[in-house]
């Protein structure tokens, strides 16, 4: 007898096999994919660490040489490189901040690195005393990815008095847009991983009052296509990564109720590879550790059995961010 079709509904999380192909990332030196990838290298271990204890395995990866790396990639300046001989970014330096925050490691940061007063100067160096907003490097390009990246980092040293948050917030009122969403900067279209960074920077100094939550709410949940993957943008294709940015978002304004779960849960799970583990983009797509993290995080917001909570502001566990802030 021919053996019934799998649907959607049979799936499972493949959490074993996501373990290993996670693990794995550092295993494959002899691979140009590994090379290409150097200048994310602090950020995708952030990425790997953060997933691993959403699946209940925060140990899979050696904590000690995990602390060492990071250690390795700091500058004098108190800012940290994606690796060792790159310089200084406000997104690896971000990454580094929650990696230690995850290992319990900020002790290591004073006693071995150049401890978390000289990371604090480095972020608050990063704002723009005008405008509020934050650069990501001393070239200067800005965006709000780096204000949020600023704001968490600074918040889990409890070094936020070191910037300007007034002037910090009143640059992410500027960004608001008609239809109650964010965009890189002042005038520019609403983007889901803009809105996760400006909602989530409201979240962290207590301002969400400012968010036009019922229009947000919806521009949001339009996000979902008949497939139950969510997009970015209108008009644009669906995105196991959006699972983060849009329903995180929807969560600090306390609407996700607003999008059909079982069909985004289904939509995320049929993008696993289940045999070599991993997330995709898209169903059939090469998977990546972004899009795995990514669609974990989706899975934990949407209270995926098994999985540890994530904190919709932090994207880190609700554990770790309960023994940081309380
Ligand atoms: C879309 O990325 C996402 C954004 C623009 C937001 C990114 C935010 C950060 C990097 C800040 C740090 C975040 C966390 C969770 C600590 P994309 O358009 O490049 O994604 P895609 O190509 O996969 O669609
Ligand atoms: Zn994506």
């Amino acid at each position: 007898m021919a053996q019934a079709k799998q649907t959607p509904g049979d799936l499972k999380l493949a959490a074993e096999a996501h373990v290993k192909y996670i693990q794995s990332l550092d295993t494959r030196k002899d691979e140009l994919d590994y090379w290409l990838t150097e200048h994310l290298r602090l950020s995708g271990l952030y990425w790997g660490l953060t997933a691993l204890h959403l699946l209940g395995r925060p140990d899979a990866l050696p904590r000690q040489e995990v602390v060492d790396f990071v250690l390795s990639c700091q500058h004098e300046n108190g800012g940290f490189g994606a690796a060792p001989d790159h310089d200084a970014h406000m997104l690896s330096t971000v990454s580094a901040v929650q990696i230690l925050a995850m290992t319990d490691a900020f002790d290591e940061l004073e006693a071995r690195g150049k401890g978390k007063l000289q990371v604090g100067k480095y972020i608050a160096n990063l704002q723009n005393q005008e405008t509020g907003t934050f650069a990501g490097d001393e070239w200067g390009e800005e965006d709000t990815r780096f204000l949020y990246g600023a704001f968490n980092a600074l918040s889990l040293l409890k070094l936020l008095s070191l910037v300007n948050v007034d002037k910090a917030v009143a640059h992410i009122a500027a960004c608001a847009n008609f239809d109650g969403g964010y965009g890189v900067g002042p005038g520019a279209e609403s983007h889901s991983g803009q809105i996760f960074t400006c909602v989530a920077a409201l979240s962290i100094v207590g301002r969400l009052d400012l968010v036009d939550k019922e229009k947000l709410g919806r521009w949001l949940s339009e996000r979902q296509v008949p497939c139950g993957g969510l997009n970015g943008r209108p008009e644009k294709k669906e995105d196991v990564c959006y699972s983060w940015w849009v329903l995180s978002s929807l969560e600090m304004i306390e609407r996700t109720h607003w999008i059909d779960r079982d069909a985004l849960i289904a939509f995320i799970l049929r993008c696993q590879d289940v045999e070599k583990g991993g997330i995709s983009d898209r169903p059939g797509d090469m998977v990546d550790v972004w899009h795995t993290l990514f669609g974990i995080t989706g899975l934990s917001l949407l209270g995926y059995p098994g999985l540890e909570m994530v904190d919709p502001v932090y994207c880190m566990p609700k554990r770790v961010m309960k023994k940081i802030i309380g």
